[in-house]
C-alpha cells in the first residue's frame, strides 16, 4: 500500500489514544493542477492529477453522541457532540473535518445520533498549493460515510467537501481539488469538464513526470485574493450574457473572439481577469489533442503559456513563481511548468523528463537560492490512484 508508514504511524497512535483498533480507515491523495487554472468555478475544463502523498482518516464508532478528533501530527484533540457541530476559531484544521461530517447529514449531523472517535495523518506539505485540505475531507467523507452506512457517489461526496470549505473553512472553491483527489488514477491525468460534472482519466506514458516545486513564498490575504479573483469572473459573465446574444452563465461561454470584441465594456482589471479562464478553457481542449498525439514538447509550451497568463492577465502569480518557471524555460529536459492550483505562492508543476530529475532540481534550486538565499523544495511525482476505504 502506499504510503504504508504513515497508516502503521496512524494505527498505532489510534489504538494508545482510543485503546481500540480503529474499525475504518480511509486514504485520499493531494492533487497536482497540471493545465486550467481558475476555470473549475467557472464551469471550465482542468487536467489534473492525484498525487502519490496522501492523508488518512482513522475511525471507530462512540456510544453516545460524543465526538473525539486528534490531528495525528499535532495530537492536539477537538471534542463535541453530534448536536455541537459548528465552525471553530481555534484549532482550525477540524473545520475541514466537521464540515465533511456537517455536510454529509446535509447541514443536520445531530440526526447521525451516535458520535465517533477520529484521528489523521498524511505527508502532503501544508502551504504547498498540493490540496492537503481537499485529501483530509475526502478520506473524512469516505470514512464517516462507510461507519454511518449513507452510500454516495464520488461527485456526491466531492460537493460535501467543497461545502465545507465554504461554510467551515471560508474559502470559496471550485471542485477541483476534491474532484482530482476522488478521480484520480494510477499514472494518469485526469480532465474535468466543470459544467457537466464529467471525470475522465488520460493515460501519461512512462517517459514523462511532474516535479513540483515548492517557492517559500508566503502570501499574505491568499483567500482574499482568491475570492476577489473569483467576483470578478462571475461580474464578467453576467456582463457578457447582457451583450452577447446567446445563453451566458458562466465564463466558460464565452469565447476569445468574444472577449476581444467586448471588453471595452468592462473594467481594465475585470477585463484582465476574465481572459484567463477564457484562455485556459481553450489550452485545455488544444492540450487534450496534443496528449492523443503524444506531443508533450507543444503541451509543455501550453503550460508555458498558462504560466504567462497568471502573471499577465490573473495576477495570480509572484516573483518567487516566475523566478522557477523562468529557470525552468532554460532546461532543455523541462517541457513546461506553470504555477499550480490558487497561485500568489505556493508550488510549480513542471512537465519533466524523468531521468533528468536531479539535474532539473538542481538548475532551479541554484537560480532560486541566488535570488532569494532559500532553496525551494522539489519533489518528483506520480499521478497516482484517487481516494479509497483501506
Ligand atoms: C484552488 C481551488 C480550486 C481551483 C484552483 C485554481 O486550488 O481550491 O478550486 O479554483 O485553486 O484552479
Amino acid at each position: 500500500m502506499q504510503n504504508q508508514e504513515i497508516y502503521d504511524e496512524l494505527v498505532a497512535k489510534f489504538e494508545k489514544m482510543y485503546g481500540k483498533k480503529p474499525e475504518i480507515v480511509a486514504y485520499a491523495p493531494g492533487r497536482i493542477e497540471v493545465l486550467g487554472n481558475h476555470t473549475d468555478y467557472n464551469e471550465g475544463y482542468v487536467f489534473s492529477a492525484a498525487i502519490d502523498k496522501g492523508t488518512f482518516f482513522a475511525v471507530t464508532a462512540s456510544d453516545d453522541e460524543t465526538c473525539e478528533l486528534t490531528a495525528g501530527d499535532l495530537m492536539e484533540t477537538a471534542k463535541f457532540t453530534v448536536s455541537t457541530v459548528a465552525p471553530a476559531k481555534e484549532m482550525t484544521w477540524q473545520n475541514y473535518v466537521t464540515g465533511t461530517f456537517n455536510w454529509l447529514f446535509d447541514g443536520n449531523p445531530a440526526e447521525a445520533k451516535k458520535g465517533w472517535k477520529g484521528m489523521f495523518l498524511g505527508n502532503i506539505p501544508l502551504g504547498a498549493g498540493l490540496s492537503s485540505s481537499a485529501a483530509l475531507e475526502m478520506c473524512t467523507v469516505l470514512a464517516l460515510s462507510k461507519l454511518y452506512g449513507i452510500e454516495k457517489d464520488k461527485t456526491t461526496m466531492a460537493k460535501i467537501g467543497q461545502k465545507a470549505e465554504h461554510t467551515f473553512a471560508g474559502c470559496p472553491c471550485g471542485l477541483l481539488d476534491q474532484a482530482s483527489s476522488m478521480y484520480g488514477a494510477e499514472g494518469a491525468l485526469v480532465k474535468s469538464d466543470f459544467r457537466t460534472n464529467g471525470f475522465e482519466t488520460v493515460e501519461m506514458g512512462p517517459s514523462v513526470a511532474f516535479m513540483m516545486v515548492k517557492s517559500n513564498a508566503k502570501h499574505a490575504l491568499v483567500d482574499g485574493a482568491y475570492a476577489s479573483r473569483r467576483q470578478a469572473c462571475e461580474d464578467a459573465a453576467k456582463y457578457f450574457a447582457s451583450v452577447l446574444r446567446k445563453p451566458v452563465t458562466h465564463l466558460r461561454d464565452v469565447t476569445m473572439a468574444e472577449w476581444v470584441l467586448y471588453r471595452g465594456g468592462l473594467s481594465e482589471t475585470t477585463a484582465k481577469r476574465a481572459v484567463h479562464p477564457i484562455g485556459e478553457d481553450e489550452r485545455v481542449l488544444q492540450g487534450a489533442s496534443l496528449l492523443e498525439k503524444g506531443d508533450l514538447k507543444s503541451f509543455g509550451a501550453l503550460m508555458y503559456d498558462s504560466h504567462e497568463s497568471s502573471r499577465h492577465w490573473f495576477e495570480n502569480s509572484c516573483d518567487e513563481l516566475d523566478t522557477i518557471v523562468d529557470a525552468a524555460k532554460a532546461i532543455p529536459e523541462v517541457y513546461g511548468a506553470r504555477l499550480s492550483g490558487g497561485g500568489f505562492g505556493g508550488s510549480c508543476c513542471l512537465l519533466v523528463d524523468p531521468t533528468a530529475a536531479d539535474k532539473i532540481a538542481a538548475a532551479i534550486t541554484k537560480e532560486y537560492k541566488a535570488k532569494y538565499g532559500d532553496e525551494p523544495v522539489c519533489s518528483l511525482i506520480k499521478p497516482s490512484k484517487g481516494a479509497y476505504i483501506v
